[in-house]
């Protein structure tokens, strides 16, 4: 298991830290430039996806091999335009020119979902695995949709969100929708993934990041569970690591 921090200096747009996300994407494809990459949606991976999609369009990043992979998606939302899928297609897939049989979608009908879910991991398996699967932080330690909870041998399935994750979710969405359920790849999935990258931003996730690197591996914080993977790499900007200790067992890069 190898876990790096990188921490960013204030700035007053996240510059620096997108790039910093961007370049160690960029390192994956440029390793394997058939990469899978699996992408979250949310508010912190914005900048991400804007520092990409601008070295993408400028010859700088080669996507034409890579195949995407779908986080978590909402259950039985009132029309499609409220899926991950299409937050993900408008910020991500399309801009980046990943059509849809080189994206690994998720369902989003309970209808079938165990078969479907079933099927998405059978897939992942087949076409081994995850390369580089990035991740936010939930305010309660989620990751994914993975709630407090949540099993570390946890696969892809459909879960009930908490009260607080279906209200963040429904700011998203200026209100007009509220997720109640939704489908996420499961701790043991996650984990699975060769590389993760662990996105954190802005001192409302201080706390929560240092429950997840420094206190107990507890299903309560299903993120605490990352310190179990292969390799992660957690990119946090001066707010977010604020609470952290400053002696960590881990290898810590101010950048
Ligand atoms: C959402 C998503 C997660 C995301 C997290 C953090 O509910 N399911 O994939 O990483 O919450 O969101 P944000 O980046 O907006 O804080």
């Amino acid at each position: 298991m190898s876990m790096k921090i990188m921490i960013t200096a204030a700035e007053p747009t996240p510059v620096r830290w997108a790039a910093e996300a961007a370049n160690v994407i960029a390192a994956v494809l440029k390793a394997h430039p058939a990469a899978t990459i699996g992408f979250p949606t949310g508010e912190t991976p914005l900048p991400v996806y804007a520092e990409l999609r601008r070295r993408v369009t400028q010859g700088q990043i080669d996507v034409s091999r890579c195949r995407a992979l779908m986080l978590d998606e909402y259950l039985d939302p009132p029309e499609e335009s409220y899926t991950s899928w299409s937050w993900l297609s408008h910020e991500v897939f399309a801009p980046l020119g990943l059509s849809s049989d080189r994206v690994r979608r998720l369902p989003w009908h309970s209808k079938g979902v165990e078969t479907a879910c079933a099927a998405f991991e059978r897939r992942l398996r087949l076409e081994d695995g995850c390369d580089l699967q990035i991740l936010g932080l939930g305010a309660n330690g989620h990751i994914g949709f993975n709630e407090p909870g949540s099993a570390a041998d946890s696969r892809t399935r459909a879960v009930k969100l908490t009260a607080a994750t279906a209200a963040a979710n429904r700011a998203y969405w200026h209100g007009e929708y509220e997720p109640e359920w939704a489908v996420t790849q499961g701790i043991a999935t996650i984990l699975a993934a060769r590389k993760i990258l662990l996105l954190a931003r802005g001192g409302a996730k201080a706390s929560i990041l240092r429950r997840a690197l420094t206190g107990p591996r507890d299903p309560e914080v299903p993120a605490s569970f990352l310190r179990g993977a292969s390799a992660v790499h957690v990119l946090a900007d001066e707010a977010a690591a604020a609470a952290l200790p400053r002696s960590l067992d881990y290898n810590i890069e101010w950048l």
